[in-house]
């Protein structure tokens, strides 16, 4: 083969390759597309987005999930331009995060800012050149006063003057407009029925909004990841109780501090999930939406309450859950001394005193590996969400340990691993100990996920 007949072979097999890699990737996002169409969001971003020049590759992300039919509420805030406009105006005053008092000249900034932001947005989003993600993109941003405020008042002795909370808003109208598929952009200046306008907290907005709408996610775009656990990696999910305890233990900055507790109070008041995702990783809300650990911190509601381990007293429980399954060929035949013996290694699920999930966690230590295995939840309970916190919960068992990668072996449910973060693996991936012990005539697909 000569050399031209080399390259043209490469260049062949680079192209199957991303070939390949294009269409697992975009069948592995499939899932996601179908569960959140239809489904609303509110994104709420600071100032600080705009003037890092991150609003044009936003609103490009953006308008793709509004293709997939996702449902979309903006919020932004306006602090460094309103600094800005108070520091060209020569005013001493400089806003910092949240509430915080405000003049009758901060507020003349404030709408100022406030509007040479909308019309920011609103440019960006009537972009439509070809070749640029925007190419074809047909979207509509309305803007109005769908916002009641109040003013804050006195607090402490100190007159909040011209800042303001959202008293109500007005849900019908912002919902009427998000279902025939434009987007709902809220700054943030709202006011009162006497016709006052007040500087509103773009955290204290984006909240109100997500919750009168019952939106399914609050998405903050903050400035960097802010929720590290103690070895400096993000924290991929909170329960709203952890939140509260880090949120008490006083040793968050400032920014974390605020979006972390609007973050928690919107999921205490019904909101589905509440992220936290830095917008200085190009193209993160997509990651944070279409991949199953995502990039940013995830606030969810404690759903653990029915979690606990095992005792020995659960043993006839779950030999009764197992049963159908072993007799059905879906998990291999344990026997009951099998799980007497290993009782320790089970999590079970437990709701007024019946057990209707389990799943178990066997360490190999010396190879950093775990298997996860009877991940089960009752028929009855099945398709709420149950499933996924078991794998959960024991992800974060299995990295309590040390563990580096999680394995299981299965025959019939590979597809809801792979959805959730689980590649194909062969036998010989397996620790040494384990490999002895494969059963060749199930023939069970391996299946691991680094944690
Ligand atoms: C797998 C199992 C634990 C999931 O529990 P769950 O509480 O229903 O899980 P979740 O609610 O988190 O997820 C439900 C989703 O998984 C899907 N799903 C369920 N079983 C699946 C399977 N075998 N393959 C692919 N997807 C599956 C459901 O259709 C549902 O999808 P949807 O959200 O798009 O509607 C449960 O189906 C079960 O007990 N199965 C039998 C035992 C088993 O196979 N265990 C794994 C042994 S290796």
């Amino acid at each position: 083969m000569n050399h031209n007949d080399i390259e043209t072979r490469v260049a062949q097999s680079a192209s199957e390759l991303d070939h390949a890699q294009f269409v697992r990737w975009f069948r592995e996002v499939a899932p996601y597309v179908h569960d959140f169409r239809g489904n609303t969001f509110i994104i709420g971003f600071g100032g600080e987005l705009i003037r890092d020049g991150a609003l044009n590759a936003l609103i490009h992300d953006l308008s793709l999930l509004s293709a997939l039919g996702i449902k979309l509420v903006l919020v932004h805030g306006s602090r460094p331009q309103v600094n800005e406009q108070l520091r060209l105006k020569g005013y001493p005053t400089q806003f910092g995060r949240g509430i915080e008092p405000t003049s009758a000249e901060a507020l003349e900034c404030a709408k100022e800012a406030a509007g040479e932001i909308r019309l920011d947005i609103e440019a960006a989003f009537s972009q439509g050149l070809p070749n640029t993600p925007m190419s074809h993109a047909q979207i509509r941003i309305i803007s109005g006063n769908f916002v009641t405020a109040m003013p804050v008042g006195i607090v402490d002795g100190v007159d909040y003057q011209h800042a303001g909370k959202v008293r109500k808003m007005d849900a019908a109208i912002m919902r009427s407009i998000i279902d025939e598929g434009s987007i709902v952009l809220l700054s943030p200046v709202g006011f009162s029925p006497t016709g006052e306008a007040f500087n509103l907290a773009m955290e204290d907005l984006a909240t109100s909004a997500a919750v009168a709408l019952r939106a399914e996610k609050l998405i903050f775009l903050t400035q960097g990841p802010i929720v590290c656990a103690e070895d400096g990696t993000v924290d991929s999910e909170l329960a709203r109780e952890d939140a509260d305890k880090l949120l008490a233990g006083g040793t968050l900055s400032e920014d974390a501090h605020s979006f972390l507790s609007h973050a928690s109070l919107a999921v205490k008041r019904g909101v589905a999930r509440a992220h936290l995702v830095p917008y200085t990783l190009d193209g993160s809300i997509l990651l944070e939406t279409f991949t199953h650990d995502g990039v940013g911190t995830m606030v969810v509601e404690n759903t653990l309450d029915d979690l606990r381990d095992a005792t020995i007293d659960d043993v006839g429980a779950i030999v009764q859950l197992i049963e159908p399954l072993e007799k059905d060929g879906t998990l291999v035949p344990r026997g009951r001394a099998t799980i007497e013996r290993e009782v320790e290694n089970f999590t079970v699920l437990e709701h007024d005193g019946v057990i209707y999930g389990c799943v178990a966690l066997k360490p190999y230590l010396d190879e950093g590996m775990a298997e996860m295995a009877c991940l089960i939840v009752h028929p009855e309970w099945q398709g709420a969400g149950e499933g996924e916190m078991l794998l959960r919960h024991t992800e974060a068992r299995a990295r309590a340990m040390g563990v580096k990668r999680l394995f299981v072996l299965t025959t019939r449910t590979s597809h809801w691993f792979m959805k959730r973060g689980f590649v194909q693996g062969g036998v010989a991936d397996l620790p040494k100990e384990r490999q002895a012990h494969y059963n060749r005539s199930r023939n069970s697909m391996v299946f691991i996920k680094r944690l």
